[in-house]
């Protein structure tokens, strides 16, 4: 019988005591410690994780929308789109993942959602800074973090950038003058469907080959919507799965309010355009 592998003798590092290791490198134990349950029913832990692990991607997220706007900003399309799509990739992953909390029965839910008190996803500061970065900006999303003023003055700054939309329509506006209205509108506010907006993306769609980095970019952010339209439609699929039309936590009419926001369009116009093709 062979004897059993030694890493050691592979040159695999034993030796930890002054050395950074793995844990230390990812803050395991501060991470692995944050699984704090309020029950002891056995589904609460899958609720908890299933949270954290997507606030982790939205982090992620954020940081690569804001790196994108950034590039594209200065100029730099080619990086932006690469960062866009991965962040395409993040909301895949994010849809797959609402596969592992479907196995969570009602009855399973039901068991803990009294301790959740009035909390909810509503007040995830990161999905309302992922919204506001992308261009969806209802002020009103501020109210919840009131007693957070951290998090406000976070928020707020992120109103006060233009978003990714408008960044892009800077961008479109190189090729096609834009109007006043379009251009120059407060940053705090959500962009309007515009005509002038709409006949631009129609042209670099009808011709690509001349305005190619603009449709790329076009598509680029098509397809970010998309995922997050799906993120959104599995969200409210599931929760009409676990809790049906119960009012929410966060105190709104629950799948009435997720329906709701299923209409929000992020980048109207690169919709809207695809019926005049
Ligand atoms: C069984 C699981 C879940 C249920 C029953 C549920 C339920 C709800 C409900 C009813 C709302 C509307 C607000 C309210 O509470 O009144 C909501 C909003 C929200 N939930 Fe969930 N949720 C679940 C899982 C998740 C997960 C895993 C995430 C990931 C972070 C999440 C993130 C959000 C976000 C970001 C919102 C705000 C959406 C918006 O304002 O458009 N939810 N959820």
């Amino acid at each position: 019988m062979s004897k059993p592998y030694d890493p050691s003798k592979d040159g695999a590092e034993m030796n930890f005591k002054d050395r950074m290791s793995y844990g230390d490198y990812l803050s395991l134990d501060m991470l692995l410690n944050a699984q704090k349950t309020w029950t002891d029913t056995h589904d609460e832990m899958l609720f908890i994780i299933q949270h954290q692990t997507s606030e982790l991607w939205m982090r992620l997220a954020l940081h690569e929308l804001s790196a994108a706007r950034t590039c594209l900003l200065d100029g730099k399309a080619h990086q932006a789109m690469k960062m866009l799509a991965r962040v395409s990739r993040i909301f895949e992953q994010l849809n797959s993942a609402w596969d592992v909390l479907r196995t969570m029965t009602p009855s399973d839910y039901t068991a803990f959602r009294d301790e959740l008190g009035q909390s909810s996803g509503f007040q995830s500061h990161q999905y309302r800074q992922i919204e506001f970065m992308l261009g969806n900006r209802n002020t009103a999303m501020l109210k919840p973090h009131a007693h957070r003023p951290d998090l406000v003055e976070l928020l707020q700054e992120e109103l006060a950038q233009p978003s990714l939309y408008d960044v892009a329509l800077k961008a479109l506006a190189q090729a096609f003058p834009l109007p006043d209205e379009v251009m120059n509108r407060p940053s705090s506010e959500t962009h309007q469907p515009h005509a002038a907006v709409q006949a631009a993306w129609t042209e670099i769609y009808r011709d690509p080959e001349t305005h190619w980095e603009l449709y790329e970019l076009a598509e680029k952010l098509v397809d970010l919507e998309d995922y997050f339209r799906r993120w959104r439609f599995n969200h409210v699929t599931t929760v009409e799965r676990v809790i049906g039309f119960k009012r929410g936590t966060g105190g709104t009419g629950g799948v009435s309010y997720l329906k709701r926001m299923l209409a929000v369009e992020l980048f109207p116009e690169l919709w809207h355009l695809r019926t005049e093709l």
